[in-house]
Parts: structure tokens; C-alpha cells; sequence
């Protein structure tokens, strides 16, 4: 059985738009050059970057763009936010939902991400969409109910055809910039439930082809032994994507 395995960035707000430039070139470079699998290697960059590292991108690359969040609204007087319509536009193909960044500080929940996933897929982009627990609910044994209400209210609300084109990423809060990575273990057993969580809710096919990423300091030093666990198909990649050493090292993980 196979599923798309995917190592992608996610810049968060940092780089200027030069910065951004450079390192996406960088990032092409070496992908186009050593990344020689199957796996999808995508950069989340902020707004101000996406038309000018999709151009770089190109067609023939093969690193995709994506955004970091949009708005569930189509258009209208909604100062400073971007539609999905918007995004599309600039060449990205896939978007961040629910990153625990925009849940914690900007208070996003599960009803507007319910409205933020259909939006993307009514565009044409591909939700990442982000579950994950807090230390405080990881060390009181309520993680699973945790996730399992964010898959339940977030993104189970889609059809099948729709939920296929969802990657999902687990993203411990405890172990997100901290240095913290959750064991390959720790991870496995959570996305294992995942899965068993979307074989139930949808059926074992549809979960046996939903790409789970990782996310949580990862590096390239802790990404084999993360990616080699069964249901790990990626990761999430936040400080170590601004390295472009460090980022292709760990696509290349899945190098055969
Ligand atoms: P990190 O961030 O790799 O810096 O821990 C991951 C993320 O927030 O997506």
C-alpha cells in the first residue's frame, strides 16, 4: 500500500521578501537536484512571498507552494485577510490549517477551521490541516480525546471525495520550537489512532491512503528514525526549513 509521503516547510513570519526569494532558490536547487523519490516536497511561506516562489517554482520544479492560513470568506470588507480564492491565484497549491500558532494566539476554533478546510478545497487547495495536544493535556492522558474532538469538528464534516485531498499533521504543542521532539513512539501511537480515526469515521481505504505528517522540531537528525514508523508519511517542518541544508536533508529521507 502506498501513500504520498511529504516533507514540508513552514516558514511561520520570518524572511523578508529578498530573504524568502533566496532561500526558496536555494530549496529548488537542491531539491530538483537531490531529491530523487516520489515524495512531495511543499514551502509554506508567508502571503508576501507566494506569487514570487511560485514563479520561481515554476512547472517543472518539484517544490510546491503553499500558504500559512486564509480566510473562510470568498471576498468583501475584511481588512487584512486573504480569501482562498486569493491564495489560488498566486500559484499555491496547498494551505496550513489550524497550525496550534494560530489556535493558541488568534483564537481560531474548530467551527471557523470547518469553514477555512472548505473554502481551500472549494479553491483547489489542499488543506494541511493541524491537530495536536498541549502539554497540559498530554501529561493529564486527555490527548486522544483532544485530537479526536479537533478531527471530529474540524475536518470530518467533509465528503470522501473532498477528504482525500487532506493532508493530516500531528503537531504536539509541547514539542513545537522547543527542542522537544515526541519519541518515534510517542508519535507512532498517535498516529496510529489518527488513522483508526478516519478509518472509522470515513473507511480503512480512505485511511490507508491519508497522508499523516509529523510536526515538532523536527531535524534531519531525529527525521529517519520519525519517518520510518508506520503511520509517519512526513513531517511539518518549522525551524529547520529555514536551512536549506537542513530542510532538504530531511526530504530526503525518503530518497530510494
Ligand atoms: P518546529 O515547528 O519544527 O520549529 O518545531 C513546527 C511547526 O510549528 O510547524
Amino acid at each position: 500500500m502506498t501513500r504520498k509521503k511529504i516533507v514540508a516547510g513552514n516558514w511561520k513570519m520570518n524572511l523578508d521578501y529578498q530573504q524568502g526569494i533566496s532561500l526558496f532558490s536555494e530549496i529548488v536547487n537542491m531539491a530538483n537536484d537531490e531529491v530523487i523519490g516520489n515524495q512531495g516536497v511543499v514551502v509554506c511561506a508567508p502571503f508576501i512571498h507566494l506569487h514570487g516562489i511560485a514563479q520561481l517554482a515554476g512547472s517543472m520544479s518539484r517544490v510546491n507552494v503553499g500558504g500559512q492560513n486564509i480566510y473562510f470568506q470568498e471576498s468583501g470588507a475584511y481588512t487584512g485577510e486573504i480569501s482562498a480564492s486569493q491564495l489560488k491565484s498566486t500559484g499555491a497549491t496547498y494551505v496550513i490549517l489550524g497550525h496550534s500558532e494560530r489556535r493558541a494566539y488568534f483564537h481560531e476554533d474548530d467551527d471557523q477551521l470547518s469553514k477555512k478546510a472548505d473554502a481551500a478545497l472549494k479553491h483547489g487547495l489542499k488543506p494541511i490541516f493541524c491537530i495536536g495536544e498541549t502539554q497540559e493535556e498530554r501529561e493529564s492522558d486527555r490527548f486522544f480525546d483532544v485530537i479526536g474532538t479537533q478531527l471530529e469538528k474540524g475536518i470530518f464534516h467533509l465528503a470522501d471525495s473532498d477528504f482525500s485531498d487532506v493532508v493530516l499533521a500531528y503537531e504536539p504543542v509541547w514539542a513545537i520550537g522547543t527542542g522537544l521532539t515526541a519519541t518515534p513512539e510517542q508519535a507512532q501511537e498517535v498516529h496510529a489512532f489518527i488513522r483508526n480515526e478516519v478509518a472509522s469515521h470515513y473507511n480503512q481505504d480512505i485511511a490507508d491512503h491519508t497522508t499523516i505528517l509529523y510536526g515538532g522540531s523536527c531535524n534531519p537528525k531525529n527525521a529517519p528514525e520519525l519517518f520510518a514508523q508506520p503511520d509517519i508519511d512526513g513531517g511539518l517542518i518549522g525551524g529547520a526549513s529555514l536551512k536549506s541544508r537542513d530542510f532538504i536533508d530531511i526530504a530526503k529521507v525518503f530518497n530510494r
